[in-house]
Parts: C-alpha cells; sequence; structure tokens
C-alpha cells in the first residue's frame, strides 16, 4: 500500500513539473535527476528556510560558497581516499549489487515491521481502552522481535565497527537473506568500494592531476576556518554554513531521489571549546528536529535514531529520521566530529590551524558539531508528507482530487489568478492583481478551462490560494478566495489581498517561530 503510494508520488512528480530524471530523452541515468518548474521553486524555498534559520538567526553563524573541485590533498586528510567506502555484495544470478549493511537493515526493519502490526493488531481489538506503551512493554510477542532486532543491530555495527567483511557476509547468510530481484542467497564475497568520482584536471595526460568531485561540503568549510574566522573576526562559538552540490558514487541507488549520485546537501560545521562539543551536540539535536517539526507534518513522524557504529573520529552522531512511505529513514545527520578535520588539515598541509581564545588565554584546536542535511532528501521528506488523495464523491457523484499540502511558505506558487471567463474586463482585473502581487509573491494566471478544472490544477501543485474574479468584482473591487486544504471560499476585498499572503505563507513567520 505504501510502496504503492511512493510510485503514485514519483509519477505525480514527473507528470506536474517536479522531478524529471536526468536525460530523459535518454531514458535517463543511474540516481541522477533534473528539477522541473515547481521542483526548482520547492527546492530554493526549502534552502531558503534553511539558509535563513541558520545565517539570519544566529549572529555568530556566517555562510560561504566553496567550490566543488578541492586539492586533491583534501581528501587523503579528511580520510574519504582511504575509507569512504560502502561494503558490497553481489548476488551471482542476478548479478544485482548490493551494500551488504542495507540488505541487513532491511532484515532490522522486518523485526520493526512486525511489532507496528502486533501493536495495531491490538489497538483493533482493545479498541479505546487500548495503552499502546504498555502494550508494547509487556506483550510476549512484540518483546521477542524487540530482542531479535536488537541482537542483530548489535551484531551488525560490531562488524561494521571491527571492519569485519566476512561476518557481514556471515551473518546475510544465517539470516537467510535473499536477493530482493530472484530471490537466491547465492552471494558473492564483500567487497569495499570506494565512492568518490574521479575526473582529472589540467590538459596533457601528463600534466593531468587526479581530482574528485566533492562527496560532502564539510571539507570545504574546515579548509576555510581560517580566512572566515580571520576575516570575519569570529569568536568561538561560531558556526559556518554552506549550501551546494555532493556526488557519490552510490551503489544502491533507488528510491528516487532518497540516494542520488548528485545531490545538494545544507551543512552547518559549529566551532566550540573541546569538551563543551557534547553540550552543543544535544542542543542542535533540539534545534534540528524544531526545524523539521514547525513544517506542521506531524512530530509523532520523527525520531532520533543515535548511531551504533560511530566514526573514528566522532565521539557522538545521530540522524533525523522521518516516516517515508518505505519506513522511517535518515533525513539529516548530527555529527560531534572531535578535533579530527582541523587537526588533519593542519598535519597535511602543515600549516597552523588554531583558534586563540582569549577569554582562556590559550590556543586550541576547536571541537566541531556538524548538522548535515540533503536538499533532495528533505524535498522528498515535505513531498511525501504532502502528497493526499481525498474522495470527494457526494450524493452518488464520483469525484477526487490530489492535493500537495505543503506548508504554505514552502508552496512553489503561493496563488493562482483567475478570471471567472475570459472577456468582458475580467483577465484585464486579474493582470492588475497580478501585477500588483507579484513582486512579492510567486503568482500564476491561469484562465483556461473551467474554474473546477483549474482548482484542480493548483491543487495537484499545492498552491495554497486560488482567487476568482467575477462580475461582481468589477463593481466591489472584492474576490473569492478558496483555500486549498478546506477548499473553503470566502469573499475578501481587493486590497486585503496582500495582507493575506503576508501572513499565510511569509517565510518570516515560520521563522519567527523557530
Ligand atoms: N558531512 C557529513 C555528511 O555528509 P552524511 O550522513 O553522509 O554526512 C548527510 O550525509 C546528509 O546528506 C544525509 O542525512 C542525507 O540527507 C544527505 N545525503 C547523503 N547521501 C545522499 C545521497 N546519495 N543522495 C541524497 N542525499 C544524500
Amino acid at each position: 500500500m505504501a510502496e504503492d503510494l511512493f510510485k503514485k508520488l514519483v509519477a505525480h512528480c514527473k507528470e506536474y513539473g517536479y522531478v524529471f530524471p536526468s536525460s530523459d530523452l535518454y531514458d535517463g541515468l543511474g540516481a541522477v535527476y533534473d528539477y522541473g518548474q515547481y521542483g526548482v521553486e520547492l527546492k530554493n524555498n526549502i534552502k531558503k528556510y534553511w539558509w535563513d534559520s541558520m545565517t539570519r538567526l544566529h549572529q555568530n553563524i556566517v555562510g560561504i560558497d566553496s567550490a566543488i573541485f578541492m586539492h586533491p590533498t583534501v581528501w587523503k586528510a579528511s580520510g574519504h581516499v582511504d575509507a569512504f567506502n560502502d561494503p558490497l555484495i553481489d548476488n551471482k544470478d542476478s548479478k544485482k549489487r548490493y551494500r551488504a549493511d542495507v540488505l541487513i537493515e532491511e532484515q532490522i526493519a522486518k523485526y520493526e515491521e512486525k511489532m507496528e502490526k502486533e501493536v495495531a493488531k491490538a489497538q483493533k481489538r482493545f479498541g479505546e481502552k487500548f495503552d499502546a506503551i504498555l502494550f508494547v512493554q509487556t506483550n510476549p510477542q512484540v518483546l521477542e522481535y524487540a530482542a531479535q532486532k536488537a541482537k542483530l543491530t548489535e551484531r551488525m555495527a560490531k562488524a561494521l565497527n571491527d571492519n569485519n567483511l566476512e561476518e557481514l557476509r556471515q551473518i546475510i547468510v544465517d539470516y537467510k537473506i535473499v536477493c530482493p530481484v530472484c530471490g537466491t542467497a547465492n552471494w558473492t564475497e564483500v567487497r569495499q568500494f570506494n565512492l568518490m568520482f574521479a575526473t582529472e584536471m589540467g590538459s596533457t595526460a601528463e600534466g593531468a592531476s587526479k581530482i574528485y568531485l566533492r562527496p560532502e561540503t564539510a571539507q570545504g568549510i574546515f579548509v576555510n576556518f581560517l580566512n572566515v574566522q580571520k576575516t570575519g573576526r569570529m569568536k568561538i562559538p561560531f558556526g559556518i554554513a554552506q549550501i551546494g552540490k555532493a556526488f557519490r558514487n552510490e551503489i544502491v541507488a533507488r528510491q528516487f531521489i532518497f540516494r542520488m549520485r548528485e545531490f545538494e546537501q545544507m551543512e552547518m560545521q559549529f566551532f566550540v571549546r573541546p569538551g563543551s562539543e557534547l553540550e552543543w551536540f544535544a542542543q542542535w539535536k533540539e534545534a534540528r528536529m524544531k526545524w523539521h517539526q514547525l513544517l506542521g507534518f506531524g512530530s509523532e513522524n520523527y525520531r532520533f535514531h543515535d548511531h551504533e557504529k560511530l566514526a573514528h573520529y566522532a565521539n557522538a552522531a545521530c540522524d533525523i529520521e522521518y516516516r517515508f512511505p518505505f519506513g522511517f529513514k535518515e533525513v539529516e545527520g548530527i555529527h560531534s566530529r572531535t578535533d579530527f578535520d582541523l587537526s588533519q588539515h593542519q598535519k597535511y598541509s602543515g600549516k597552523k590551524i588554531q583558534y586563540f581564545d582569549t577569554e582562556l588565554n590559550e590556543s586550541y584546536t576547536p571541537y566541531v558539531v556538524e548538522t548535515s542535511i540533503g536538499v533532495d532528501r528533505m524535498f522528498l521528506q515535505i513531498l511525501s508528507a504532502a502528497y493526499c488523495e481525498e474522495d470527494l464523491s457526494k450524493e452518488g457523484k464520483q469525484d477526487s482530487r490530489i492535493v500537495l499540502k505543503l506548508p504554505p511558505a514552502l508552496a512553489p506558487v503561493k496563488m493562482a489568478v483567475m478570471p471567472l471567463v475570459k472577456k468582458e474586463g475580467l483577465p484585464e482585473k486579474a493582470q492588475e492583481i497580478l501585477e500588483m502581487l507579484k513582486y512579492d509573491f510567486n503568482c500564476q494566471y491561469d484562465e483556461k478551462d473551467s474554474i473546477g478544472k483549474r482548482y484542480r490544477r493548483q491543487d495537484a501543485i499545492g498552491t495554497p490560494f486560488c482567487i476568482t474574479i467575477d462580475h461582481q468584482s468589477l463593481e466591489d473591487n472584492a474576490v473569492t478566495i478558496r483555500h486549498r486544504d478546506t477548499m473553503e471560499q470566502e469573499r475578501v476585498a481587493i486590497d486585503c489581498l496582500y495582507a493575506i499572503l503576508k501572513e499565510k505563507t511569509d517565510l518570516g513567520n515560520l521563522l519567527r517561530r523557530i
């Protein structure tokens, strides 16, 4: 059912100009996508929500825009050349390649699904009297699934931590995990696969040097730490934010824009005194969760997932997960990265990267807490949450609609302006209104087809307001405003439209609630 919904969402994205497969004319390119006329607007609004929440709401966070190409030694220093690997396994029958840890995670998710099913069954049986928390804590079947899940999670974490590829394979064998395509367990060994794309810079084969497309934007921030700190006279604690493209040669590139080979990240590195990083980590966890939940998609659909496996340089890490149609999955990572990156760049560049703390009267290498979120993944999260199919049948008359219940501040188009008919001065009046609003809001003019059809078109792209100009409007200077989610209509003076749009769709009003 949920899978079905996801397929429909993907089709909707293409049909309504949100997301197209890249190079669609040539049948697409694996895990690379283009954003269409509405997609780009939504993406820009997401980026603005993030950027303003970081840089405008915090006097001690500034932004940069560093290049995608970086000196090759950056990636040696950061550890990406040696260790930015995924454990991959091939099925010998289907010839399909998988990430070994993802196959195991899918097995873990099955225990979760089983637990959720038990709860749903009991809920149905006991009705209103049902106490879900007590049930989860005491029901023997649920406890058994929870124990199995914990055991497998622990075993996988240990294998990953120890970099024990044989053990990863053994888990797949022991749990009888089969290829989702051909259904057999005819697996190869598990091997490591580096995820960075390499290319050459320079014109001649001899003179050219191997460089990488950045797999994360964070390193552009680390190598600019001193530049920004000195030129901005920044005092610790302070942050540097950046939005930009990242590239990973993902093995498992399924699930639409969830896991892409070219994607965009919004990352913020927060530089703090050594020893204070876990306090800041806790603060950023809360702050980022609030940022997500303010969009109004229901706090029950988000959760923290603390990492079992910590990278060798991290002393804490957690994901913010959202309940996608295919289960709870990571949207954002919050990591306490210690002084690893700055120390490594100091070592490899031979340049001192230290901060003199005037309050403590001492120099140190700052510690870092990072918040890292994918724009595309956030885009998918929002669309998954916003996509609704509604049955509007009444008195035997079949009717339905697809509506994107996007937060108005993020919606690509804020208002559609529609003359009731294409004549008798109504289009001219509509154009006047458009002229009045277009400098502040993204508005659309639509005069084609019946009003009902036009409403449906706007519902499908998530426009929060439609206004209709009728003959009466020419006399009383008022229009009918139709609200997307409730479909309610009200008569309002044209002079009030600016204030209504400002109150309901202004990003500033969302930011004020942070
Ligand atoms: N600098 C830390 C870092 O890059 P990450 O957990 O690898 O951490 C952070 O990535 C976020 O970037 C993820 O939470 C996800 O939202 C997004 N992301 C990572 N890989 C992605 C991919 N292949 N496609 C789309 N988004 C991706």
